[in-house]
């Protein structure tokens, strides 16, 4: 069959079941929970399916055939790209739907029959999934259409279909067309081994749940259903060959690419793998731009961009010098316009957006090249390239050795790739020789074996947060492990991962990793070993091997709270430029779930007012509530545009540059607020940050400050806890949370006030006291030897207050030395003596007081000859004291 024949089967099959034909929708999908591409059939259908809106088919019921892309997010097939001999990138689903209506007993009768009668395959060689729980679907597959029981295999999650990461999502059973034994070994669907034997070439999901953003399930309104079949594939399997390339469409698509390239299919794996992904490319490319993207540094742009780079790469490699991506979409509109009319209306402006970019992307090989000629005028006639030189260009320019290679073969002129080797080697030694001296364990290199074998991990967690892979390395007890059991503490490596590894400052992310039959607890993710992204943890249940297939989910919520504190270091960052000065600079930082923490040059302590000012303009940058974008670009490109890098931080050739907000004040106004480049995670829009709150600031260093900041619910916490002590406050001061300050200026007034009162009654007490006892002639306010004299133990009066006593016995005298000793409760004493101004000529206070002071136990003391004062740890003998002072008048 053919693929314009199987399209108007499809259509005829559907409408003559009162099925409505809604023609393809385009790639970049509209409903709010919709992932970056159009994935599946189903997704223009989400609102139907939601009850969102009314269903406009009479009976509900539709078919379509729907372009799809996988190639970021969830459904991501890039990378199996033209070595896997049935995922594309670009693909066609034959679908047929039902909201509400007919369920499963239809849905799998009709897929029987249109599998046998239309299609006439043989029914023998027809094998059935489905989901473990489903047991109803089973058995209508024996009933409906007596299909045998033992070709009907149950699986767990890979028959449960989601759209993305939200959305529409439910049970589902698949079709599978056994290739026969030449492909694989038996066992069936259920058998991985046999995964290029038994294709799955038709999907039906049972629509039935929503899977909420906290990863919850929501019954829907309606049970409906989504089948999917790909277009490629069904027609591989109505001409035997499970390699979807030889289908007709496609099979014409390699033909210009080996015309393009002037290989032919066959020749080499290499080349085949670079045709094959050629062909698929073209139809990706030609569709996304018809359908309006452009190739960008940002999301559903970048992925075109990459896909475009990809094959132009590859191109390259095969020797092809000219423009070939406009080329191979003409081929794609003449192949695909009669079905897809809109590819021939916007032909002409596809084939110049593809050839700009194309332009643009061989001057940056170009310049690739300009660096190697320079380095060819150094190399001797008939020497090969210094292997060191291919290595900078690779390392440095982003250059790989095969298009070095490649370049210099045409020349005659070879590669000394044992130089080059070495020089990698060189560098991983000095990286490790980094890590060791950085006080890491000297297991750890471990990791770079690790990195040897699998290479760096592609992280995935800037577009989603969940994913699936395939484990590729089990460190435990700083070993590789083949495998590991429940219980066990493990480090786990997969080739892609949503996680975060702690970088930047940010902490790495926490999570789970499932797979069928075990489940591993993450607690941290790290980077080692030079990009492999490592997920420390235990197997909570089962056992866990290397090469599982896995699903890895981060904690989301933690996540959220550690994106919103990493872009608020961005605000505050900038705020405190704007503040303080632009001398501050980062010194270090740390983005946790629970807080920031941001340290920077400065040399005093910021004043209240100032760091009041930070953090009213951090949220006001909050509260303007933009898109938070982030562009990759040369580092070059982004420091010229002003991005604030960290000085003696090593960036790659290719750097991501974060931006936020929009500056209201200064020289800046209505520029970006904040551009930093940063390979951190980032809200969304700078909203989702809800509140910036500074809870402290001090000093770590000469020079360096530190401030803490809390964001979104933990700065309301943070907030209501200072409400709830400032009311405890107010209700203590009786008064309300408004009046407390004046009531408690109030209060310490009064209490100022009390000890003053205090002191003048603790004064008058002891010198009423002092003269009562002259009165009764005791050894105060007498004369000795014709000098007036005053002298008394008095308890409990603080030494402070001594001195006033002190002047006040002097004033009282009129003439005369006075001396008192004040005794506290821990038994020490403390003396003042005064002599008045008449008579310092004959009696120096500072030696009465030493005296008194050696009577009590004392050294010395001090003061001026009117006033000295000292102090002794002997109380008890503070009578002697004033003794000692008294005969020295005699
Ligand atoms: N949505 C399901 C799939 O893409 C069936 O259409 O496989």
């Amino acid at each position: 069959m053919q693929a314009q024949e199987l399209r108007r089967a499809w259509t005829d099959f559907w409408t003559a079941r009162q099925h409505t034909d809604v023609p393809s929708a385009g790639l970049i999908p509209l409903h709010p929970s919709a992932p970056m591409f159009t994935n599946s059939g189903m997704m223009p259908f989400v609102p139907y399916f939601i009850g969102e809106e009314p269903v406009p088919y009479r009976p509900p019921r539709a078919s379509s055939i729907q372009t799809c892309v996988r190639a970021g997010g969830k459904h991501n097939d890039l990378d199996a790209i033209g070595r896997s001999p049935r995922h594309l990138s670009f693909f066609e689903m034959l679908g047929n739907f039902s909201f509400g209506d007919y369920f499963k007993a239809d849905a799998i009768r009709w897929a029987w029959e249109f599998s046998t009668e239309v299609l006439g395959l043989d029914a023998d060689r027809i094998w059935v999934t489905c989901h473990v729980d489903d047991d109803e679907a089973a058995e209508l597959w024996v009933d409906e259409v007596g299909f045998p029981a033992e070709r009907i295999q149950r699986l767990g999650k890979d028959n449960f279909w989601e759209m993305g990461d939200t959305g529409p999502c439910g049970p589902s059973s698949e079709l599978f067309w056994d290739f026969g034994a030449e492909h694989g070994p038996d066992g069936g669907p259920a058998n991985p081994a046999a995964e290029n034997r038994y294709v799955e070439y038709w999907n039906l999901v049972f629509q039935q749940y929503f899977r909420l953003g906290d990863g919850s399930l929501k019954p829907l309104e309606t049970r409906n259903i989504d089948t999917g079949a790909g277009l490629e594939r069904i027609l591989g399997v109505t001409i035997g060959s499970p390699d979807v390339f030889q289908t007709d469409e496609l099979r014409s698509l390699v033909a210009a690419a080996e015309q393009a390239t002037g290989v032919r299919l066959g020749t080499a794996s290499e080349s085949d793998v670079a045709l094959k992904l050629l062909a698929d490319h073209a139809r990706t490319m030609t569709f996304l731009v018809t359908d309006g993207v452009v190739p960008s540094n940002e999301d559903r742009g970048y992925v075109l961009r990459r896909i475009i780079r990809r094959a132009i790469r590859f191109a390259y490699l095969l020797g092809v010098e000219k423009p070939i991506t406009p080329r191979l979409s003409e081929h794609v509109v003449g192949l695909m316009g009669e079905a897809y009319p809109q590819l021939v209306a916007s032909a002409d402006t596809v084939q110049a957006v593809l050839g700009r970019e194309e332009e643009q992307f061989r001057r940056t090989l170009r310049s690739g090249l300009t660096i190697l000629d320079a380095a060819l005028a150094e190399v001797p006639e008939g020497a090969p390239l210094d292997g060191t030189v291919a290595f900078t260009l690779h390392d440095t320019y982003g250059f790989p050795l095969d298009l070095t290679q490649d370049a210099l073969r045409q020349r005659g002129i070879s590669v000394d790739t044992d130089g080059f080797t070495a020089a990698m080697e060189r560098q991983k030694a000095e990286a490790r020789a980094n890590w060791a001296g950085s006080g890491e364990a000297a297991t750890e290199t471990v990791w770079f074996a690790v990195r040897d074998r699998v290479g760096p991990t592609e992280f995935l967690g800037y577009e989603t947060e969940a994913a699936e892979g395939v484990v590729t390395a089990l460190v435990g007890n700083g070993s590789e492990i083949a495998s590991a059991e429940a219980g066990d503490s493990v480090a786990v490596v997969v080739n892609q991962t949503p996680f975060y590894g702690e970088s930047g400052g940010q902490v790495g992310d926490t999570g789970s990793i499932r797979g069928e039959g075990f489940e591993i607890a993450v607690t941290d993710t790290q980077k080692k070993g030079d990009g492999v992204f490592v997920h420390l943890g235990k197997v909570v249940s089962g056992r866990v091997a290397v090469g599982a297939p896995v699903e890895l989910k981060v904690d989301s919520r933690r996540r959220a709270m550690i994106r919103a504190n990493h872009s608020a270091t961005h605000l505050v960052h900038e705020a405190l430029r704007e503040v303080l000065g632009t001398h501050v600079a980062q010194k270090g930082s740390l983005v946790a779930p629970d807080r920031l923490r941001f340290d920077f040059s400065h040399p005093k302590p910021i004043a209240a007012e100032e760091l009041e000012r930070i953090e009213r303009l951090a949220n006001e940058v909050v509260r303007q509530n933009e898109k938070v974008t982030t562009r990759l670009m040369a580092v070059d490109d982004a420091i010229a545009e002003g991005a604030m890098a960290l000085f003696g931080e090593k960036y790659g050739d290719e750097v991501r540059v974060v931006r936020m907000g929009t500056a209201l004040h200064g020289d800046k106004a209505g520029r970006p607020y904040s551009v930093e480049l940063c390979g951190g995670t980032h809200v969304g829009a700078t909203g989702d940050i809800g509140l910036v709150r500074v809870v402290s600031e001090g000093a770590v260093a000469a020079g360096v400050r530190r401030i803490e900041a809390l964001t979104g619910e933990a700065a309301l916490e943070h907030l209501d806890e200072q409400e709830r002590r400032l009311k405890a406050v107010a209700s203590a001061l009786k008064v309300s949370p408004a009046e407390a300050v004046t009531r408690l200026e109030a209060v310490l007034e009064e209490r100022r006030r009390l000890e003053r009162e205090l002191a003048e009654a603790r004064r008058k007490l002891a010198l009423g006291g002092a003269a009562a006892a002259s009165e009764d002639g005791a050894a105060a306010g007498e004369s000795v030897n014709g000098v007036g004299f005053l002298g008394k133990v008095v308890a409990g009066i603080p030494p402070k207050e001594l001195k006033s006593l002190a002047d006040a016995g002097k004033t009282s005298l009129g003439s005369g030395v006075v001396v008192f000793v004040g005794t506290a409760e821990d038994g020490k004493a403390s003396v003042v003596v005064g002599v008045t101004d008449d008579l310092t000529a004959r009696f120096s206070a500072v030696d009465l007081v030493r005296l008194a002071s050696a009577a009590i136990g004392g050294q010395g003391g001090g003061g001026r000859p009117d006033m000295a004062q000292a102090g002794g740890p002997d109380g008890a003998h503070a009578a002697e004291a004033i003794a000692a002072v008294r005969s020295a008048l005699g």
